[in-house]
């Protein structure tokens, strides 16, 4: 099994994504509970065609190590923020393993694509 499809991984990652394990972490803040964003430009984490600012593919291609990336320097100044800086690798890996899962579920395999990005600074 991969880690990132390990039952007891994905539910300590749900705690980290809902701000359980640490409160000033709180991806479900912006990216919602499931996944749909719930402030503006925030990356909707539901659709395998959403973009990253840290590299070229879109989410359903990315790898490990862009995760890692995306989450870890984030897209400042927005509110994405450099999340390692604050927090810990292993917490970072936890939220992505929940992260991942979204755009795997059945009812989000026809959502339109997403919105265009905006420039980062129209985002605060
Ligand atoms: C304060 C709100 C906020 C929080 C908390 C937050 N995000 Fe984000 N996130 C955003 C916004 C806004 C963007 C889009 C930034 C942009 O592209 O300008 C984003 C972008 C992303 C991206 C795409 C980054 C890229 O490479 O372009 C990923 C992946 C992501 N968030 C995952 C997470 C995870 C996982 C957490 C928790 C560890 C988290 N976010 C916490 C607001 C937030």
């Amino acid at each position: 099994m991969r880690w990132d499809e390990d039952p007891e991984i994905i539910a300590l990652g749900k705690k980290v994504f809902e701000g359980e394990t640490y409160e000033d972490l709180f991806c479900a803040g912006c990216h919602g509970k499931d996944g749909a964003f719930l402030i503006n430009g925030a990356r909707d984490l539901r659709t395998s065609q959403s973009v990253s600012r840290n590299h070229d593919r879109l989410l359903k291609d990315w790898t490990d190590a862009d995760w890692f990336k995306s989450v870890s320097l984030g897209v400042p100044p927005s509110p994405m923020m450099a999340w390692l800086d604050e927090y810990p690798p292993k917490a970072i890996w936890l939220a992505i393993a929940y992260a991942k899962q979204f755009h795997k579920k059945p009812e989000n395999q026809k959502l339109p694509p997403p919105e265009e990005l905006e420039p980062v600074h129209d985002l605060w």
